[in-house]
């Protein structure tokens, strides 16, 4: 048992240490797997530290609830596809929440009415914050899972009804803080806090769910946070604010990357807008060039330099494996190979990076937008797998469209494009693309696997 307040406190120091550093080292791929280490490390120590505070007791308990957080955490872990991991982080993210919220319930109960207001005011920021986050996440994952639709569900009088379920809570919550020490009454705010987290989360189409899911992310955080302070625990405290902020900036930066205000994620019911935008085509006599597996092997194996441009449709095919062999083929003929990486290309934040380093890709190969930019002028190929909306030059040229002002890879200054994917349709943000009607275009139309596989073949006969 530790009970000298200084080793705690050094060990919870140590624990927020690796915290920071986890967050440093995740921000580049490179070094993201030390900080994954380093984070699970630091929540060793803090955890382990905990449990040996004089005065803990429950050990049953505490082991079982352990031993099935355990089990569960390593087996959902190892059998989550890749393109599931979005829901995955939805429903951890929406635990904690619901963990904080009941922390505060509990604490409530065995305070008995003898609580300061500042630690009431802790207890009800931990139950209505983390109530939305639980609920909102479990409806994030719902929609992910395809266990509910994934549009937009909308009805009249939605933001009135958002708006009055949240003033309900915020009101009990004030009550509460003013000397209403009822346990009924927080237990309505957390009642009335998860509908509203059901009634926030409803109107946001499921290809906004990442935002979503990262904006609760750092509810989740602020609410464990506030748990820090009800349970007097500087760990809880610092990491929860390191979620909080973490999430903040994550869901901004999502935001700037898709052009988009979290204001327009949140309440623009995107989805639903962008089907009619899409059904306006204007026919202007230009065609789609359609080619073959073997013309684009010859292209491949003659360039000086090809830029693999991976997108959503290279995630849905699993084609990474088949790609980065592609890849160690062409290089072997002597072709420069880089991989342009567009911050929101996929579905969730990382998500070509993740998918790449999978196949074990060099991660020097892989070039961020901001960098491989400039260099489409002196790219002889760009190999565009599945990608869409992310290579869309309407973003730069069209000012009427949706995703105008969008950063955009500028696939459009490569000496020629080769676009995979099965047909014309449009990507998540609904709409045309101009680059598959470009003279330098031509398109492989089929599964993005299967045509990765037939271009090794061709690569290889040549
Ligand atoms: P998208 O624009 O969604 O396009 C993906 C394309 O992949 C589709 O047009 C589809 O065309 C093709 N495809 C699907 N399955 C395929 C398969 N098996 N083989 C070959 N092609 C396949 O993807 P993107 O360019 O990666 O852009 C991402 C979009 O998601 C952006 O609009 C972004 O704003 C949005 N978004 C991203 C995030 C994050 S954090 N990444 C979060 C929210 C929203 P076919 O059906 O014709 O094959």
């Amino acid at each position: 048992m530790i009970s000298d307040p200084d080793v705690v406190g050094l060990l919870y120091l140590l624990a927020i240490i690796c915290f920071v550093l986890a967050l440093r080292f995740l921000s580049s791929p490179r070094t993201a797997r030390r900080g994954n280490w380093l984070g699970g490390l630091g929540m060793a120590v803090a955890i382990g530290t905990t449990l040996l505070l004089d005065g803990i007791s429950n050990w049953e308990l505490i082991l079982a609830g352990g031993a099935v957080g355990t089990i569960v955490g390593i087996i959902g872990a190892r059998r989550v596809k890749m393109t599931a991991m979005p829901q995955m982080v939805a429903l951890f993210n929406g635990v904690g929440g619901g963990a904080a919220a009941l922390v505060a319930l509990a604490e409530f109960h065995v305070a008995d009415g003898r609580l300061a207001s500042e630690e009431v005011v802790s207890i009800v920021l931990s139950a209505l914050i983390g109530s939305i986050s639980f609920a909102g996440s479990l409806i994030a994952f719902g929609k992910l899972q395809e266990l509910l639709s994934g549009r937009p569900i909308v009805f009249a009088g939605q933001n009135v009804a958002n708006g009055v379920v949240l003033l309900g809570s915020a009101a009990l919550g004030v009550a509460l803080v003013a000397g209403l020490e009822e346990q009924w009454a927080l237990v309505a705010l957390l009642a009335l806090a998860l509908a509203f987290g059901v009634l926030f989360v409803l109107p946001i189409g499921g290809a906004d769910m990442p935002v979503v899911i990262s904006l609760l992310n750092a509810f989740t955080g602020l609410a464990a946070s506030a748990t820090g302070f009800v349970l007097d625990s500087t760990v809880l405290i610092v990491s929860g604010m390191l979620v909080g902020a973490s999430g903040t900036m994550l869901t901004l930066l999502m935001a700037k990357a898709m052009n988009r205000s979290v204001a327009n994620v949140l309440f623009g019911a995107f989805g639903q807008v962008q089907q009619a935008v899409g059904s306006e085509r204007v026919d202007d006599g230009r065609t789609v060039r359609a080619t073959t597996a073997d013309d684009v092997a010859v292209q491949l194996s003659y360039a000086r330099r090809v830029v693999v441009v991976p997108g959503y449709g290279l995630a849905v095919a699993q084609a990474q494996h088949d790609v980065r062999q592609l890849a160690e083929l062409l290089e072997q003929k002597g072709v420069e190979v880089a991989y342009a990486i567009h911050p929101v290309a996929g579905r969730m934040p990382g998500h070509m990076n993740v998918l790449l380093a999978e196949a074990n890709v060099p991660y020097d190969q892989l070039k961020e937008m901001d960098e491989v930019n400039p260099e489409f002028a002196q790219t002889d190929v760009a190999l565009v797998i599945g990608a869409n909306d992310v290579v869309n030059p309407a973003a730069r040229n069209d000012p009427s469209s949706p995703i105008h002002g969008m950063p955009i890879l500028e696939v459009d200054k490569a000496t020629s494009v080769v676009v995979m994917k099965r047909s014309m349709a449009p990507g998540f943000a609904g709409i045309d693309n101009e680059l598959f009607l470009d003279p330098r275009t031509t398109m492989l139309f089929g599964n993005a696997k299967d045509f990765v596989v037939k271009l090794i073949g061709s690569v290889k006969a040549l």
